[in-house]
């Protein structure tokens, strides 16, 4: 079953100068993938997820999640599928400081009416699957970077959403916590079956994928599959992203 299918994607930023960001991208994935996005700086790869996600329009082409096209859908309605059917990962983890990690958790199930002892329930269960139980009452500034992210996490699952997106999750942790976000989120993607499309800068992390689409100038460039070898894999990205030039500095760094 397909979850996501983009059609044709284009994007332009109109402007003095106009900026084509999106040039006819197409892919699809289906139901249970977790797919990477890679590309050198400013090839498309946020406008994309942005796209997708119903934050920005497309130009040109078509968005479907789940049999829906959500740039068809009214305003209202797309707020609405946007809760419903995605949930959001992002770098800077986007929690609330004003609230508990419990309370960001469940925030949008609150707004969608759900009763308090369902909440409840929910919460334990997701909260117990990510290892943050402990965590429930305490503020965001009182958690660790990894702690956050899987507080995001948390939340982006909770709804049991279609399809996760998620925008550089990495990119704000030392590498002992990215490895600890990642495999959460690869943990997720096997017991929940849960969808996810992620952009990614990290090889590290790109190689927790079943399969990376690299795109460059707003242009599908390729797609590699991990098979079963992770290790592999990530000398194949590696090499990809030698091969498309740009962004030489996450080369040096690396470390599976
Ligand atoms: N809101 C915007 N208005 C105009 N140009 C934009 C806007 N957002 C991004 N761009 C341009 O579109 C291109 C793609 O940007 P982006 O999608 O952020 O790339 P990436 O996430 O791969 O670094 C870049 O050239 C960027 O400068
Ligand atoms: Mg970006």
């Amino acid at each position: 079953m397909t979850i996501l299918e983009v059609k044709h994607l284009s994007k332009i930023y109109e402007g003095r100068v106009p900026l084509q960001a999106l040039d006819h991208i197409q892919f699809a994935v289906a139901a249970g993938e977790f797919v990477g996005v890679m590309g050198p700086s400013g090839s498309g790869k946020t406008t994309l997820l942005n796209v997708i996600a119903t934050i920005d329009e497309p130009t040109a082409g078509e968005v479907w999640i789940n049999g829906t096209n959500p740039h068809q859908l009214s305003r209202k309605q797309t707020a609405l599928f946007r809760r419903r059917e995605l949930g959001f990962v992002f770098q800077h983890f986007n929690l609330l400081d004003t609230l508990s990690v419990g309370e960001n958790i469940v925030l949008s199930l609150s707004l969608d009416g759900v009763p308090v002892r369902e909440m409840e329930r929910r919460l334990e269960e997701v909260a117990e699957k990510l290892g943050i139980r402990g965590i429930l009452d305490k503020r965001t500034y009182e958690i660790s970077g990894g702690q956050m992210q899987r507080t995001a996490i948390a939340r982006a699952l909770i709804h049991r959403p279609s399809l996760i997106l998620a925008d550089e999750p990495t990119g704000n942790l030392d590498s002992k916590a990215s490895k600890d976000v990642m495999e959460t989120l690869d943990q997720m993607n096997r017991q929940e079956q849960a969808t996810v499309l992620m952009v990614t800068h990290d090889p590290v992390a790109a190689s927790f994928c079943h399969r990376v689409i690299f795109i460059k100038d707003g242009k599908f460039y390729n797609e590699i599959y991990q098979g079963s070898n992770r290790q592999a894999f990530f000398q194949k990205i590696i090499d990809m992203l030698s091969l498309l030039g740009g962004d030489s500095r996450v080369l040096s760094t690396v470390r599976l």
